[in-house]
């Protein structure tokens, strides 16, 4: 199940509260500029399907976001259970960074997590199959796969080369527990 924690950033436990509401979900991160949507999921997709299996599934709603937003390109990132290469791509992205554009991403299968910064507060979003969430060029975040990273994820892109992490510097991705092993 999706779900929401709200933390302060100097004392990220316990959380200042949390949710598994759609609704209060949207809310909250509507506050802070991030758009989560739910799509549905399609039944009886085989689980090795390929990238373009997997576009041609969600068409319909990926072509809706690409018109709407603008976006040039996707792609289908897929993390299957037991990959090798498992720690390097989780740690990839763990510290807290910016894009010059936005970072959406649709969760097909799977789950991970991204936490976003807002000012002295940390926002949680523990995202699962069906779950969409497109966060605006800029925004202070980091994102953890957990320690058995499992996910396929559509990304759309505005610039055809895709985009590049430009890292903050600021550790305080350290302070907060691996994505499954505690909170949220
Ligand atoms: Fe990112």
């Amino acid at each position: 199940m999706t779900r929401l924690s709200v933390h302060s950033a100097a004392a990220p436990f316990p959380p200042l509260r949390a949710t598994s509401d759609f609704t209060a979900i949207v809310a909250e991160l509507s506050l802070v500029g991030v758009l989560f949507e739910r799509w549905a999921t399609t039944v009886g997709l085989p689980a090795d399907a390929d990238a373009e299996t997997v576009l041609a599934a969600y068409a319909k709603p990926v072509d809706y976001l690409r018109r709407a937003r603008g976006y040039q390109t996707v792609d289908v990132a897929k993390i299957p259970r037991g990959a090798e290469n498992a720690d390097a791509v989780r740690a990839k992205f763990l510290s807290e960074h910016t894009h010059c554009e936005d970072e959406a991403r649709f969760f097909v299968e799977g789950s991970g997590c991204f936490y976003l910064r807002d000012g002295d507060q940390v926002l949680a979003v523990a995202c699962e199959a069906g779950d969409l969430l497109l966060i605006p060029a800029g925004a202070r975040h980091w994102f953890d796969m957990g320690p058995n990273p499992y996910f396929t994820a559509i990304r759309f892109f505005t610039q055809p080369q895709g985009w590049v992490a430009e890292f903050t510097g600021d550790k305080i991705a350290d302070s907060f527990p691996p994505f499954d092993t505690g909170a949220p």
